[in-house]
């Protein structure tokens, strides 16, 4: 695992934009997997301004994102396809066919997981995967559990999950029970990742990243088996 703390959330945004646009400049039709939440948005907003300088072309680019809540519309505000159209894909020139997020009113949404794996497949995998963490560990919607899932499938959201996220919704009643997820497999069989961990509510679990111990109740720490990781984290979830 490779292993970067920088000094502000600022300038993790800026090192992870550094790896997506050379990971662009190597193979402009790269597929990559997108991630929601907060903290990435600061390297959506770098890759924006590089996309308006002329520094990054996504023209040729595929996205995958990791996950979406179930059941939602898409235009729900709080959809994760809305939030990748309003925070990245209206701004770059990506084409919108190639975006891909989860169908959050998928009638049958376990023939929806089938389908987006083999998607995935046929795309001939990812090149660049893009993480956050939560603060249990989770990745994705793959909560601290004794067994995961290795492919992508519906989770029941934990009762934790659903309070942390009530904050984005008018009230708890209207979060939404079900995610569909990518699973294990699905993410570490990508060719490079990227986790970032910012804030001092993510120390516990940035430590627990960095010891030697791999566990299902930490989902996370998984990521360790793969070859090519990085970590960027900022002082404060280095610090605590
Ligand atoms: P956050 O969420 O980026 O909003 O902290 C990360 C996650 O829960 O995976």
């Amino acid at each position: 695992m490779n292993f970067l703390v920088c000094n502000t959330y600022e300038e993790v945004s800026q090192e992870a934009a550094k790896i997506f646009e050379a990971q662009l400049k190597a193979k402009p039709d790269s597929v990559l997997g997108l991630a929601t939440g907060s903290t990435p948005l600061g390297l959506y907003r770098e890759l924006i301004r590089a996309y308006q300088c002329g520094g990054v072309d996504f023209s040729r680019v595929t996205s995958i994102n990791l996950d979406e809540y179930y059941p939602i519309e898409p235009t729900h505000e709080q959809s994760y396809r809305y939030f990748m159209d309003t925070n990245l894909f209206n701004h770059i020139n990506i084409n919108k066919e190639n975006t891909f997020v989860p169908n959050g009113k998928a009638a049958d949404p376990a023939a929806e997981s089938v389908a987006y794996d083999e998607r995935v497949k046929r795309l001939g995998g990812i090149d660049l995967q893009l993480l956050g963490i939560g603060e249990n560990g989770h990745i994705g919607f793959n909560e601290p559990s004794e067994q995961l899932h290795a492919g992508t499938h519906v989770e029941v959201l934990t009762e934790s999950t659903r309070q942390a996220n009530s904050r984005f919704f008018a009230s708890l009643d209207e979060v939404p029970t079900h995610a569909i997820t990518m699973g294990m497999t699905s993410i570490l069989t990508a060719r490079k990742i990227v986790l970032l961990a910012c804030g001092k509510n993510k120390h516990d679990v940035v430590m627990a990243m960095l010891d030697d111990k791999i566990t299902t109740s930490i989902p996370a720490t998984l990521l360790k088996c793969h070859p090519d990781m990085t970590l960027l984290c900022d002082n404060a979830a280095f610090k605590g």
